[in-house]
């Protein structure tokens, strides 16, 4: 693995060796402070982030490396005129791994084509966001698995779910179902018309044996599933600020529509949330949204062992 760029890009054994890693250092997270130390990171944020960005750098840090970079590309020469690429060049003479997110699909892509040192995408535009969607799915084996002391990550085969809101610029929704693609889903993806998935991701979907349905509502497959993964409306993609409010507030989990699901089907959601999860369901122990924010951390920690260390 020399970027991360595209979930696409990991095999099922990648994704259960990450996820396997994942639990191992959750287990025993102090046994890893020096792992990477003399190594430095770069957090290159062109685009706002809380869990992304504090989450890779909290991982850096507890693997003993030393993190730099910004948050607000306004401060930097990209205001100026700097294009990615020329960024890219002279971080690669600063730092020995790139962690970036960008408003563009296809930039951490631009990024990487010029980068020596790895680049891991932490969100492009509308394009992917693996790291999330290697939580995401760390999440649901530690959930799902019985006896808590070995993670059965066979729990992630033939799972059903349910993927709600905005498919079409939601990326964390790309990257997952393409990865979930290894473990014989059956997926529902739930959206209003001009949401929906793209047609491309569809495609590849289907070409990996994907069984799939899309549709509106979420009452009829409610008692059919087994994960219901909602999603934030992207309002930053959107021109029509108008279409944007008469979509946002379509999908609504709160006591009320959360007694239509299964007992134990799990809510998760990337985060953040704006209307779509009313808080009076978070002490419903189906959901697990803040559990899977948490994850990051011991997900994003084997990510960087896996692509920094050597004989990790
Ligand atoms: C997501 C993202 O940035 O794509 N957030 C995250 O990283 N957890 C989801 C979102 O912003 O809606």
């Amino acid at each position: 693995m020399r970027h991360l760029i595209s979930i696409t890009e990991l095999s099922k054994a990648d994704i259960t060796k990450l996820i396997t890693s994942a639990f191992r250092i959750k287990s025993a997270p102090n046994k890893y402070h020096t792992a990477l130390s003399g190594t430095f990171i770069a957090t290159l944020f062109f685009e706002p982030s809380t869990r992304s960005r504090l989450s890779f750098t909290a991982a850096a840090m507890r693997l003993g490396a030393q993190v730099f970079g910004f948050d607000d590309p306004a401060t930097t020469s990209t205001k100026k005129g700097e294009t990615l690429e020329d960024t890219i060049r002279i971080v690669n003479g600063y730092a020995n791994a790139i962690v970036m997110r960008h408003p563009e699909t296809g930039a951490c892509k631009r990024a990487a084509a010029v980068s020596a040192i790895p680049v891991i995408n932490a969100g492009d535009g509308s394009g992917e966001h693996p790291t999330q969607a290697l939580l995401d799915l760390f999440t649901i084996a530690e959930q799902k698995t019985k006896a808590k002391k070995k993670l059965d990550v066979s729990t992630l085969q033939n799972l059903r779910i349910a993927f709600v809101g905005d498919l079409k610029y939601g990326r964390t929704v790309h990257s997952l179902s393409q990865g979930l693609a290894h473990f014989n889903p059956t997926c529902h993806f739930i959206s209003p018309p001009s949401l929906k998935m793209p047609a491309e991701i569809l495609q590849k979907l289907k070409e990996r044996k994907v069984a799939y349905q899309e549709c509106e509502k979420w009452k009829q497959i409610a008692k059919e599933i087994d994960i219901l993964y909602l999603t934030r409306v992207q309002e930053e993609r959107f021109a029509d600020k108008k279409e944007y409010d008469r979509l946002k507030g379509r999908y609504v989990l709160n006591k009320k529509t959360a007694a239509l699901f299964r007992n134990d089907c799990l809510f998760m959601h990337p985060l953040p949330r704006i209307a779509e999860i009313n808080p009076e369901v978070d002490t419903d122990s189906r959901s697990i949204y803040f559990k899977q924010a948490h994850n990051g951390v011991w997900m994003r920690m084997a990510i960087f062992l896996t692509m920094l260390k050597q004989n990790s």
